[in-house]
């Protein structure tokens, strides 16, 4: 009840590492009161503890990265180490099922050990913008875990649970890769994401245009198509409510008015859907990515609201940006593009953001809430 929504990602992420452990320690238990078990029953131990052990470990390693209290480590040769430890852990795995005499009872801490590792260091490298796609994996992980749980308990709710949370973590992981342009493998090898070169952002001299709230409201309220653009500094400010407020101000003037959507805008899949829904701004107005983008070059106003990452140009034109290859909202692509943010600061992805340097942006600097607030004020006026 006490956690803020902005801070939900990392509560999420913390609870579901919990449920990695609990599997990770019902195997524990499971191997010492029968550790002659048939091959069919060692296997699925073994599998419950690996999996439970990454979801464990990488979670507390996503809660620490979410909460900004660890910061990326990218470096060539952890893909290597990852793919050793991938390696070596199942190769452990094979041995101890084949000939549980091999290892004996330390099979199960070499397991715990050499997963939890690969958890933390397939977790560490991965920046920039896609934390998403390793959050819904190691979700899914958990998920896989206590289905073993549910095997080894004869157990039909837990096998359940546990079977709907691994395969909807699955296809949602398979989703988000699709939606972001990443590959799966990538993603369990730990090796995208953060190590560019983040070459992306302001080159030379280039001059930031700012807006007045007075030329906002004129351009808005004379605009035909208005279209507001929500991201994470939206939910910071809880601006959801004026946000609407000012939706329905334009409308009453006869501009009509969408919210473009970006499945990763936020900080949880579906963040900007649930926050505008509080504000009960009808569902039909959300258009997603894909419908939106062939929209921009008929619109008149884009109006970002503390978004930032998902209004990349450097996703489609550097290749040496982190981002490059994730797809986002063509909002240059609109006649003019006003930015509502704080400061020139970077957003989650760490790296500058040359859309702010764009010909057709003009930046409104301010907190949301108090911005859109004004900007309500300035269109009664008009
Ligand atoms: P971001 O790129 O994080 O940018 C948010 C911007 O909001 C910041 O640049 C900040 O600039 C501004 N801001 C913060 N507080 C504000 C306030 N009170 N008023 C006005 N502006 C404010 O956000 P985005 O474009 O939504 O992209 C989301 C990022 O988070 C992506 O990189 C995504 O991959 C990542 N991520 C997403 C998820 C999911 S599933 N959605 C989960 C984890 C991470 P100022 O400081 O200058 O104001």
């Amino acid at each position: 009840m006490r956690v803020k929504m902005t801070a939900m990602p990392q509560m999420v992420s913390f609870f579901n590492g919990m449920g990695g452990a609990c599997a990770a320690i019902i195997s524990i238990i499971e191997f010492h009161s029968h550790p002659h078990g048939s091959s069919g029953y060692l296997l699925t131990v073994f599998l419950g503890l690996i999996i439970g052990s990454v979801s464990f470990s990488g979670s507390v390693i996503a809660y620490g990265k979410l909460d900004e209290k660890i910061k990326d480590l990218s470096a060539k040769y952890l893909t290597y180490i990852n793919l050793g430890l991938l390696v070596a852990t199942l190769a452990v795995l094979v041995i101890a099922v084949a000939s549980p005499e091999t290892f004996g009872h330390n099979a199960v801490w070499i397991l715990l050990v050499l997963s939890s590792l690969y958890g933390v260091l397939f977790v560490m490298p991965i920046g920039g913008a896609d934390m998403p796609v390793v959050i819904s994996l190691l979700n899914s992980f958990t998920g896989m875990a206590a289905a073993f749980g549910g095997f080894l308990y004869d157990n039909p709710v837990m096998l359940t649970g546990g079977i709907l949370v691994g395969s909807a973590g699955t296809i949602l992981t398979i989703l988000m890769c699709n939606a972001m342009n990443r590959s799966l493998l990538n993603v369990i090898i730990g090796s995208f994401g953060g190590g560019g070169t983040s070459s992306s952002g302001a080159k030379g001299e280039q001059v930031v245009k700012e807006i007045s709230l007075t030329d906002t409201a004129i351009l808005c309220a004379y605009a035909g198509k208005v279209t507001i653009v929500p991201g994470y500094g939206l939910a910071v400010a809880q601006a959801q409510h004026i946000c609407h407020e000012l939706e329905k101000k334009l409308e009453e003037k006869g501009v009509e008015v969408n919210y473009a959507i970006h499945p990763v805008a936020g900080r949880m899949p579906g963040h900007m859907n649930v926050l505008l829904a509080e504000a009960d701004v009808p569902y039909p107005k959300l258009v997603e990515m894909e419908d939106i983008n062939p929209q921009m070059n008929s619109t008149d106003v884009v109006i970002i609201v503390g978004a930032n990452d998902v209004v990349n140009p450097a996703a489609e034109n550097d290749p040496g940006s982190p981002i490059y290859g994730m797809p986002v909202l063509k909002v240059w692509e609109a006649k003019n593009v006003i930015v509502l943010k704080r400061s020139m600061r970077a957003g989650y992805a760490g790296i500058e953001n040359e859309l702010f340097f764009h010909p057709k942006t003009k930046m409104l600097f301010g907190d949301a809430k108090d911005m859109l607030g004004k900007l309500v004020g300035e269109l009664k006026e008009l």
